[in-house]
């Protein structure tokens, strides 16, 4: 560990994302974490951090380690192909993460269903589900937006998007809470095991929905423009449908989730006139939430990757399976990236922007995530234009990888 001094104190003393210290203020940890050195060791994760964006970005076009979570030295034991059930055939199988000519293969026939024109279609379904969720909510002084409307933002949107009959809502909406479980590293093997239950369960029902879809006439969604791919395109089959739409659900959920908390949050907390320019349009939304992102630093680990042999990297010696955490929020208030960086300016020029990523892996649902994004918090506004923070929310201890709010209580101010 070439950087590191030897009387520096213990890596968990200075960044330490589950403390509060870091859930109230997390900046004084992300800026001292990032002197550390470009690639750091921490123990309690047993895993390198990577902390400088340009190292960041040039990992993230190269790829020169896996994004496969069972690569990790400490992933569940991929089980032999005969004991596949539809869980590991959906995820190693078809992984959209293990094999890089194939991961290609899948971003390249699938990117026409990403396209703007299609984020249009979907805006079309996806808007009038948010205006009744604020239909039901009527006008009350006070309320929780996190419970009343972004919790049931991603599973509209997702549902919506894919295109999943109404008749299969309960039993997929289970999946969309725990789907991100089957991977995650911090939680119990009991916990992996029973989320691993639901999304077979889940992966059932999409065969069963792919089944009735091949029998209907073409609709206007992404099933229907997969199905088409899939007729034209030799090598990405229905494994390939499935496992798109578990990654769909499984990296969009959550982040929505977390997204819907911090634009509202960030909106509300700083000077107001931030409000109008920021949602002019979907364009200039776009760019505040960039902004949005920078100046809440929500996230905790960053991205995972996996050396997949032993290995020299950036100076140093992996082992074969150790994890690399990629952390691009250490920079966001370092005054080397971003001229006065505690300042919220909506028009703040970002160059790159990497907030949702960057290179063959760059986030698939970046538009639709910022559309939903700009319906429901316009909403927001035109229902309340004097909406305000009841209080200070209290930040939820238990999620591992991001700062989220327990309750996020606003004001309506509308009697
Ligand atoms: C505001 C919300 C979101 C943010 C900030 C976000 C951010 C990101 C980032 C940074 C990556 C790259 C991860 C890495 O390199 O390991 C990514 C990948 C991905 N995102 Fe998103 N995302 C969001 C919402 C969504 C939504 C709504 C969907 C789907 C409907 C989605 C689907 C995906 C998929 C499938 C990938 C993997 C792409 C691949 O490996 O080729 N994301 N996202």
């Amino acid at each position: 560990m070439t950087e590191v001094a030897e009387n520096l104190p213990p890596i968990e003393t200075i960044y330490n994302p589950n403390s509060r210290e870091y859930m109230e203020n997390p900046v004084p940890q992300c800026l001292e974490l990032a002197r550390r050195g470009r690639l750091v060791w921490y123990e309690p994760w047993q895993a390198w951090i990577m902390t400088r964006m340009d190292d960041i970005m040039a990992c993230w076009k190269t790829e020169p380690l896996s994004s496969d979570f069972y690569d990790w030295e400490y992933a569940p034991k991929r089980p032999p192909e005969e004991e596949w059930s539809n869980f590991e055939r959906a995820l190693i199988g078809h992984s959209l993460l293990a094999d890089h000519d194939h991961h290609r293969l899948v971003r390249r026939v699938t990117a026409p269903a990403f396209s703007r024109n299609v984020v249009d279609k979907i805006q079309a379904r996806i808007e009038p589900e948010i205006k009744k969720l604020f239909d039901e909510l009527g006008s009350p002084d006070e309320f929780d937006y996190r419970e009343k409307i972004a919790f049931h933002i991603p599973f509209i949107s997702i549902t919506r998007m894919v295109g999943i009959p109404e008749k299969y809502w309960p039993e997929i909406k289970q999946v969309i809470v725990t789907f991100t479980e089957t991977w995650n590293p911090t939680i119990s093997d009991e916990q992996r095991e029973s989320a691993r239950q639901d999304s077979n369960r889940a992966i059932t029902i999409l065969k069963k929905i792919i089944d009735e879809r091949r029998n209907a006439p073409q609709q206007d969604d992404f099933l229907s423009t997969l199905l088409r791919i899939e007729a034209e395109n030799e090598g990405f089959e229905e494994g390939d449908i499935i496992t798109l739409i578990l990654a769909l659900i499984g990296a969009g959920a959550d982040t929505t989730l977390v997204a819907q908390q911090w634009s509202v949050y960030a909106l509300l907390k700083n000077d107001r006139s931030q409000i109008a320019k920021a949602l002019a349009t979907p364009d200039s939304f776009s760019n505040a939430f960039s902004e949005i992102s920078r100046w809440g630093i929500s996230s905790k680990m960053g991205f995972a990757r996996y050396a997949p042999q032993d290995m020299e990297f950036m100076g140093e010696q992996l082992r074969k399976g150790v994890m690399v955490l990629m952390m691009p929020h250490l920079k966001d208030h370092n005054p080397d990236y971003f001229e006065n960086p505690e300042k919220f300016d909506v028009e703040r020029v970002f160059e790159p922007d990497a907030t949702f990523g960057y290179g063959p892996r760059f986030c698939i649902g970046a538009a639709l995530a910022k559309r939903q994004l700009y319906l429901s918090v316009s909403e927001l506004f035109k229902r309340f234009p004097n909406v305000e923070l009841a209080k200070e929310p209290e930040r939820d201890e238990s999620d591992h990888n991001a700062v989220v709010f327990k309750r996020l209580l606003l004001k309506t101010n509308c009697r």
